[in-house]
C-alpha cells in the first residue's frame, strides 16, 4: 500500500516535470525575438529619443518572460547604406525588422529581401506609399497623422495671437510669418505646413508670408537659414512656424546669436515635444509644441514586433496612427515625465 502511494506520487512528479520542461522549451522557442531597427539618421533628435524609448520598452518586456534582443543601425541619410544594413540585420538572425526609411518612396529592396527571408517589417515615422505597404501581408506602418499635428500647431498659434495683441508688433492687423520646413518630399513637412497655415486662416488670423527655409529637421541648419532671413527682414517677423522642435529651437538660437532683445523676438511654435522642446516650452522661449507620442508609437511597435516574430496568428491592422497632443507651459511637465505606455 505504502509502496503504491509512493509509486503513484513518483509518476505524478515525473509527469509534471515532463510537462513543465516541455512548456519551458516551447516558451523559449516562440519567445526568441531578435528585433533589427534601421533608422534614417543618427543626428535626428526625435528619432534618437523615439528609438531609445523603443529600446526601453523592449527591455521592460524581458521581465515578462520574453527573450528579446535588439540591434540598431542608422543610415546617415543614405538609402543605399540602409539597404545594406537591412541585409546584415537579416543575416545576423533578426526575425522582425523596424525600418525608418531614408527615402520613403524607395522601400522595394528592403521589401524584397524581407519577403525572401520571411522576415516581417514594421515601417515607422517615414510613411511608405500605400501601394508598397500592400505588397505583402507582413508589412506594417506605425506613425502619426501629419495633418493633425499641423492643425494643432495652428490652433496653439491662434489661441496666443488672439489673446496677446503684442504679437502683431507693427499693428497692421496681419501676422508676418516665416515657416521652417523639414525635408522636401516628407509627408510630415508638407502636410504640417499646409494644415497649420490653413488653421490660422480659417480662424480669422490674417497672415503675410515673409519667407521660408528648408532645414531638414535640423537645429543647426534652421539657425543658419534663420540668420539669413533675419538679416534680410530684421524685426519684421512676428511668428515662426517650424515643422519640428529642433528647427524652432534653431530659430531661437539665431535671434540670440544676433543679440536681439526679447521684446523683438517673434513667437515660435514647434512639433515633437522632445526633451529640449519641452524644456523650452517650460521656460517660455517656445510658445507651444505638439507632442509626437513616441511612447505610444514604441508600444505599438513592440506589440506588433512580438506578434510578428513569434508567428502569432492574430490579424493586426497594417496601419497604426497614434494621436498627437497640444503642449503649452501649463501641461509641458506632464509630458517631460511621461511614463512608458503599457503593453497589452
Ligand atoms: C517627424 C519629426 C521630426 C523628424 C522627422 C524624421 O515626425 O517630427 O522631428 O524626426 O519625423 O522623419
Ligand atoms: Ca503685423
Amino acid at each position: 500500500m505504502v509502496k503504491k502511494i509512493w509509486m503513484s506520487g513518483a509518476i505524478i512528479f515525473i509527469g509534471v516535470w515532463f510537462l513543465c520542461s516541455c512548456e519551458r522549451q516551447n516558451t523559449t522557442l516562440t519567445n526568441k525575438i531578435h528585433v533589427g531597427v534601421a533608422y534614417y539618421n543618427q543626428s535626428d533628435t526625435f528619432l534618437n529619443e523615439m528609438v531609445a524609448c523603443f529600446r526601453e520598452k523592449l527591455d521592460s518586456l524581458k521581465d515578462k518572460g520574453y527573450d528579446i534582443t535588439m540591434t540598431i543601425r542608422s543610415a546617415s541619410g543614405s538609402q543605399r547604406t540602409q539597404d545594406d544594413q537591412v541585409k546584415e540585420l537579416i543575416d545576423a538572425g533578426c526575425n522582425v525588422l523596424c525600418v525608418n526609411l531614408v527615402d520613403r518612396t524607395d522601400p522595394s529592396e528592403i521589401i524584397d529581401i524581407a519577403k525572401e527571408n520571411d522576415v516581417p517589417v514594421i515601417f515607422f515615422n517615414r510613411e511608405p506609399v500605400e501601394e508598397d505597404i500592400m505588397q505583402w501581408d507582413k508589412l506594417y506602418y506605425v506613425g502619426a497623422d501629419a495633418r493633425q499635428s499641423g492643425v494643432m500647431q495652428g490652433e496653439l498659434a491662434v489661441a496666443i495671437i488672439k489673446t496677446n495683441n503684442m504679437i502683431d508688433r507693427n499693428k497692421d492687423g496681419k501676422i508676418q510669418y516665416v515657416v521652417l520646413e523639414g525635408e522636401q518630399g516628407h509627408q510630415d513637412a508638407i502636410i504640417r505646413t499646409e494644415s497649420a497655415v490653413d488653421t490660422l486662416k480659417n480662424n480669422g488670423v490674417e497672415l503675410e508670408k515673409i519667407s521660408y527655409g528648408i532645414a531638414n529637421w535640423s537645429r543647426a541648419q534652421a539657425q543658419n537659414r534663420m540668420v539669413q532671413i533675419i538679416s534680410k527682414y530684421q524685426n519684421k517677423i512676428e511668428l515662426v512656424l517650424a515643422n519640428n522642435d529642433d528647427m524652432a529651437l534653431g530659430a531661437i538660437d539665431a535671434y540670440k546669436k544676433l543679440n536681439f532683445t526679447e521684446t523683438d523676438f517673434p513667437v515660435f511654435f514647434g512639433i515633437d515635444g522632445t526633451d529640449a522642446g519641452l524644456a523650452a516650452v517650460l521656460d517660455k522661449t517656445l510658445s507651444g509644441t505638439v507632442y509626437n507620442d513616441k511612447e505610444g508609437q514604441a508600444a505599438a511597435m513592440a506589440k506588433l514586433a512580438i506578434r510578428a516574430a513569434s508567428k502569432d496568428e492574430t490579424k493586426d491592422d497594417k496601419y497604426v496612427y497614434l494621436p498627437y497632443s497640444k503642449v503649452t507651459v501649463d501641461n509641458a511637465s506632464d509630458f517631460l515625465d511621461k511614463p512608458n505606455t503599457s503593453y497589452n
